[in-house]
């Protein structure tokens, strides 16, 4: 396949490859970051700023950990169900990507259903974007691709470059979910289903409660890889603001709260310390943490009950033999 390059404004087209930008201006940013950090109860900062290039890959190399179990399982499900994927799923679709990420588990989607026309990957990360959307042009030759550099939550803006006449297929992969609280996760159900729009699929992927052994193991692995991930944050915070955090005053800490049926992870600061965010003074205790992410687990019960509630029809429910993880076909309700 011949690359040819030609750059047009913020985007690329290269053959069957095609890529635009919506992301968000550093000042947007900084005022998000500063907000999370100035809070006289707990400090936060957003897992999305987990995803720069160098935490795209520590994610990756998580995903591929003896303990950290949930995408070894979710891809395990999508290749052996291929056969009620395709005949759940229509042919001729678009496959719209929410969070791409690494390309594997897309590969397994886009084998199964018949005849994609066209992929559009969305994602924060630009390079791994662009890599991972260069990858799935050569595995895939004939599909066109359309990568989008953006937050999913811009439904507007996803709205206006997705062509709304064409039969969709979302795939939200690898329990993204699980960062929202059921509030917002909620939210985010219903403008998925704006953006899908009515009769169209969505196939997601939703990490399973469990023992929690099993679940805080994998978050906090023996080579300690989710531990550099954590702290891998502040690299991303230090790219907006310039080096305002020393990441070495910092621990992981991950750990289940039952009562929320989410994992936790945190930084501790080690020591007492100042951290100036824009001319504002944040303050740390020793001890005081930043919160950092969150993953929510659920039961194939409340998940159903959340996406019924968030104009989506479950079609069908596939798992693996532990019931570890679900991936759950939906389509949008027709109101
Ligand atoms: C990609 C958000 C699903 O919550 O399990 C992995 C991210 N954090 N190890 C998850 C993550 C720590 C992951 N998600």
């Amino acid at each position: 396949m011949a690359v040819f390059w030609s750059q047009i404004g913020r985007g690329y087209i290269v053959n069957n490859f095609d890529f635009v930008s919506f992301s968000n201006s550093v000042e947007e940013d900084s005022l998000a970051v500063l907000k999370g950090l100035d809070s006289k109860t707990q400090k936060t900062i957003d897992s999305k700023y987990f995803y720069d290039e160098k935490g795209s890959i520590l994610f990756d190399k998580i995903t591929k950990l003896d303990d950290y179990y949930p995408t070894k399982t979710e891809c395990e499900i999508l290749e052996k169900n291929e056969d009620k994927i395709s005949k759940r799923l229509p042919s001729n679709s678009v496959v719209i990507e929410f969070g791409s990420g690494s390309n594997q588990k897309i590969k397994k989607l886009l084998k199964a259903i018949n005849n994609p026309t066209e992929y559009i990957p969305i994602d924060i990360s630009k390079e791994f974007l662009l890599k991972n959307a260069k990858k799935s042009a050569k595995d895939f030759p004939d599909l066109k691709i359309k990568a989008v550099c953006a937050d999913f939550d811009q439904t507007d803006l996803l709205q206006k470059t997705i062509d709304s006449n064409k039969s969709k297929i979302g795939f939200f992969p690898g329990s993204t979910i699980g960062n929202y609280s059921p509030e917002d996760a909620k939210k985010l159900l219903i403008n998925f289903s704006r953006i899908l729009g009515k009769q169209n699929f969505l196939v997601i992927g939703v990490d399973l409660k469990k023992d929690i052994e099993v679940l805080e193991k994998a978050y906090n692995d023996s080579k300690g890889l989710t531990a550099e991930f954590n702290k891998n944050i502040l690299n991303g915070v230090n790219k907006i603001f310039g080096p305002i955090f020393d990441s070495n005053l910092f621990s992981h800490k991950a750990f289940f709260n039952k009562k929320k049926s989410r994992i936790e992870m945190h930084l501790v600061s080690k020591k007492k310390q100042v951290v100036n965010v824009l001319n504002t003074e944040i303050l740390f205790k020793e001890g005081e943490t930043i919160h950092t992410e969150n993953s929510y687990k659920y039961s194939v019960t409340s998940f159903q009950n959340l996406a019924e509630s968030s104009n989506f029809e479950m079609i069908d429910i596939l798992q693996d033999k532990k019931s570890f993880f679900g991936v759950f076909i939906m389509k949008v309700k027709d109101i």
